[in-house]
């Protein structure tokens, strides 16, 4: 146990992951060092191999550290059991990626309930509860589609309804927007905006900086570790919410059904080879209300830490 504060939801202490032996070992990251507050919207960002991903899935108890400690909720979590870890992964964390995930032998409605299955929900009660969160995103008529018949757009929709189903605190997103245009992007912002307005955590990779308004703190990543650290909201004007009792869904504001378009052949590619249920584990959204949406600040804490500059990788 930690002796954390309540608001710290995440902390990192000399995290690394090392990967080879000898003359071949190299570091993904390095003595990594992270505190991350309840309502916090982090982005990450740094060239391709800095390890943006690999700390993104330690984060997201999907991969271990080589050594160091990590702390989730007041958790220290560096050596439970995988058992334990899956446990806590689908109460806590909702995962949103670039390739959305969704498994593409199922309709959307049962892809978007695939995290119940965690929760112990019957089938019907798993439906309904999907039918219900794609009602918010508009969705409800595509219920019955394969995720192949969806445009990139909506698939990242249908990726993001299933990362809140079962009420996750924590959401982690590697580059949600990778594979969407811009019209698509922005909606996707905007949906990820209003989960973050009502007290939820929320860390994502990208390599846009154009969305880096939308975070209360940007975080640049080199050679894994952390090249410069800018909070842009102050700690105080967070989002208060986070866990506590559910909140259902129809708080979500409620949007315009959009028409979203494929901009390209690869907004349909579907990842699913290697999707277990594992992979939709979902997110839990907090219990109140925000309290007032976060207030933008100047003040900096910059850090800046000495790295052997290496350079990027690709
Ligand atoms: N399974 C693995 N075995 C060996 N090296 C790995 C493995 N996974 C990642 N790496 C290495 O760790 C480093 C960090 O990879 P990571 O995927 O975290 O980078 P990233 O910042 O997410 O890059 P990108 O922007 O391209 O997604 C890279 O040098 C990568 O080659
Ligand atoms: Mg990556």
């Amino acid at each position: 146990m930690s002796n954390q504060d309540n608001d710290t939801i995440i902390e990192l202490k000399a995290v690394s992951k090392r990967y080879g032996f000898g003359d071949a070992e190299s570091y993904a990251l390095r003595n990594f060092d992270l505190k991350v507050k309840r309502g916090e919207f982090i982005m990450i960002m740094g060239p391709s191999g800095c390890g943006k991903t690999t700390l993104l899935n330690i984060i997201g108890l999907l991969d271990k550290a080589s050594s160091g400690e990590y702390i989730l909720a007041g958790k220290d979590v560096s050596r439970v059991s995988s058992s334990k870890k899956a446990r806590f992964r689908a109460k806590e964390i909702g995962f949103i990626f670039q390739n959305f995930n969704l498994v593409p032998t199922l309709p959307i409605i049962e892809n978007v309930s695939l995290p119940l299955i965690y929760a112990g929900y019957g089938k019907t009660r798993r439906l309904r509860m999907a039918d219900n969160i794609l009602e918010h995103f508009h969705l409800r008529e595509r219920e019955y589609y394969m995720p192949y018949q969806l445009s990139g757009g909506q698939q990242q929709r249908v990726a993001i309804a299933r990362s809140l189903i079962s009420n996750p605190s924590i959401i982690l997103a590697d580059e949600p927007t990778g594979n969407l245009d811009s019209r698509n992007s922005h909606i996707i912002m905007e949906e990820l905006r209003d989960i973050h307005s009502m007290g939820n955590t929320i860390i994502m990779v990208t390599h846009n900086p154009a969305l880096t308004t939308y975070a209360t703190r940007v975080i640049n990543m080199l050679d894994g570790e952390i090249d410069t650290d800018i909070k842009t909201v102050d700690d105080r004007d967070l989002p208060k919410g986070g866990k506590g009792e559910k909140v259902s869904v129809k708080v979500l504001p409620s949007r315009d059904p959009i028409k979203m378009e494929i901009q390209s052949e690869s907004d349909v590619v579907v990842s699913g080879d290697n999707v277990t249920t594992e992979d939709a584990d979902v997110l839990v959204m907090p219990e109140e209300q925000p309290k007032a949406p976060a207030k933008k600040t100047t003040k900096k804490t910059t850090k800046k830490k000495t790295t052997k500059k290496k350079g990027a990788k690709k």
